[in-house]
């Protein structure tokens, strides 16, 4: 086993092979991305304060609890005032970069708002918070407004790169198209963000060679994070009614430790989450994806009267403590499997900066 993830390049077949590891040898799999992830970046954790800041959307994935057809959820937005101090307060406290996350929409009112939400919040800090945005797919030219009023890094997830599984968890129209979300992601590259993008683990029929095909894809896109987690069903969502087939809840765990592990050997310098999905399933799923090669957490500051209608899965947790206490709860959390918790630092991917020297 050990000759197989030494065994550089990694191709499609050997992580195959390696996603069906169990027992021991799965152990010895999470052992040496430790101690490769200890090598390229160290055991210190990223925080990003994850503000959930709208939950209305235009798009309808068959997979998603915030999906336009979903009647049944009260729809929020925050206004300016409330993200900025959200934001002051998430910087005051120790965060050094927050995620912006919403629904996606495409008006004029709403790219504005997120540009002055920007600026602003840089403003407010000396330009020391780093900020991620998390808004979907928009055009190049909006893309590079938001860079250039202060987003530093943006994340969206191709969610699979089989182009049929994307067709089966989309409606097939023109607003999810798979061809436009990759270009999405070449157009972030171009402009220079730090680029994230990510998978759902366990979905109805995913296979392992899909898998295994995603982590080459995200590797042949020179990503300079990923936040992926498992595929956790929703009531709500035309994809429950498959729920009967989806691998036991355990499986999806683990498969996604084994995600993380293995691109933390494929791609040793980027930032990978530890992500909300994976903490849903598991009450230490935080502390197994750090130990399995995560390094970045994402604690969810979103005031908890909106953070209950951000419902993305079955389960979510909602933020429920004020922001201080979480993060003295994250930092014993984190402290006691002997990692170190960075706070006041923007956390930028290593990968980042050896790919613009
Ligand atoms: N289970 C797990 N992750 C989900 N997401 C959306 N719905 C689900 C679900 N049911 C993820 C998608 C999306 C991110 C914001 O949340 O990957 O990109």
């Amino acid at each position: 086993m050990i000759e197989t993830i030494q065994n550089y390049p990694l191709s499609k077949d050997d992580l195959v092979a390696l996603l069906s590891l169990t027992g021991e040898k799965e152990q010895a799999l999470f052992d040496y991305s430790s101690s490769l992830k200890q090598k390229s970046v160290g055991n210190e954790v990223f925080l990003r304060g994850l503000i959930e800041i709208s939950n209305i959307c235009k798009k309808d994935c068959y997979y998603c609890g915030i999906r336009k057809s979903n009647n049944s959820i009260h729809r929020y937005s925050l206004n300016h005032k409330e993200v900025i101090e959200i934001v002051k307060q998430a910087y005051e406290n120790g965060y050094g970069s927050v995620a912006i996350q919403s629904g996606e929409l495409s008006s004029k009112s709403f790219i504005n708002k997120i540009d002055t939400i920007l600026i602003e919040s840089k403003k407010i800090t000396n330009n020391r918070i780093g900020i991620t945005l998390s808004c979907g797919e928009q055009s190049e030219e909006t893309f590079k407004r938001w860079f250039e009023s202060g987003a530093d890094r943006y994340l969206l997830r191709i969610e699979t790169t089989s182009e049929e599984l994307y067709r089966q968890l989309h409606p097939n129209d023109d607003l999810h198209s798979f061809s436009r979300r990759v270009e999405a992601l070449e157009s972030l590259r171009k402009i220079n963000y730090q680029v994230g993008t990510g998978v759902m683990i366990g979905l109805p029929f995913q296979t392992t060679e899909i898998l295994a095909k995603d982590l080459l894809f995200m590797k042949s896109l020179d990503i300079d994070m990923c936040g992926m987690g498992p595929y956790i069903e929703h009531p709500n969502t035309p994809l429950y009614q498959y729920r009967e087939q989806l691998l036991p809840k355990d499986n999806r765990f683990e498969i996604s430790l084994k995600m993380i592990a293995l691109l933390r050997l494929l791609m040793p310098n980027i930032n990978i989450a530890a992500t909300t999905a994976l903490q849903t399933l598991k009450i230490d799923g935080y502390e197994r994806g750090l130990l399995a090669g995560a390094n970045v957490v994402m604690p969810n500051i979103t005031p908890t009267r909106y953070c209950k209608d951000y419902l993305l899965y079955e389960n979510k947790p909602v933020s429920n403590r004020e922001s201080e206490e979480q993060l003295a709860l994250f930092e014993r959390r984190i402290v006691a499997i002997d990692h170190k918790l960075c706070l006041f630092q923007q956390g930028n991917p290593k990968h980042y900066y050896l790919r613009n020297l």
